[in-house]
């Protein structure tokens, strides 16, 4: 038994040590939005966050998580509603067939908690391991500083 916090919520689960967290969060949770891309750290589609920190699920197993916090999509959104991040790419129309952007916006989210007026260097920098085969970059890098902006000017 692993115990560990999912979206604030304390959770229990019965897995081996090495299952990836991210089978736990769909699998055994039913938390669907964090996305298998990959499986191999390489595209980002199921990166959540580990203690604030944006970590790919698919290759963090789940006895790295215990007693840990873990946010995913779905638990981004703010006690005032929609997350800054979530907002924006509302605003900028970012995604297109969408399988990439929870990935995209845990990465974006955990990037701007850190600095939130990020140059364009910092979210390629950030965010260049998230791979969106639609090519929505420039709209996530517009998106990103808006998102940033708003949290500014909160
Ligand atoms: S599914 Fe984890 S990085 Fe691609
Ligand atoms: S929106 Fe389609 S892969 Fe990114």
């Amino acid at each position: 038994m692993i115990d560990l916090e999912v979206n604030g919520a304390a959770q229990r689960v019965d897995a081996e040590p090495d299952m990836p967290l991210l089978w736990v969060l769909r699998e055994r949770l039913g938390l669907t939005g964090t996305k298998f891309g990959c499986g191999i750290a390489q595209c980002g589609a199921c990166t959540v966050h580990l203690d604030g920190v944006a970590v790919r699920s698919c290759v963090t197993p789940i006895a790295a998580a215990a007693g840990r916090s873990v946010t995913t999509i779905e638990g981004l959104a703010e006690d005032a509603g929609r997350h800054p991040v979530q907002q924006a790419w509302i605003d900028c129309q970012v995604p297109q067939c969408g399988y990439c952007q929870s990935g995209q916006i845990m990465s974006a989210a955990a990037l701007l908690a850190s600095n939130a007026a990020p140059t364009d260097a910092d979210i390629d920098a950030a965010m260049r391991g998230n791979i969106c085969r639609c090519g929505a970059y420039s709209r996530i890098r517009r998106a990103i500083k808006q998102a940033g902006e708003a949290r500014n000017n909160v």
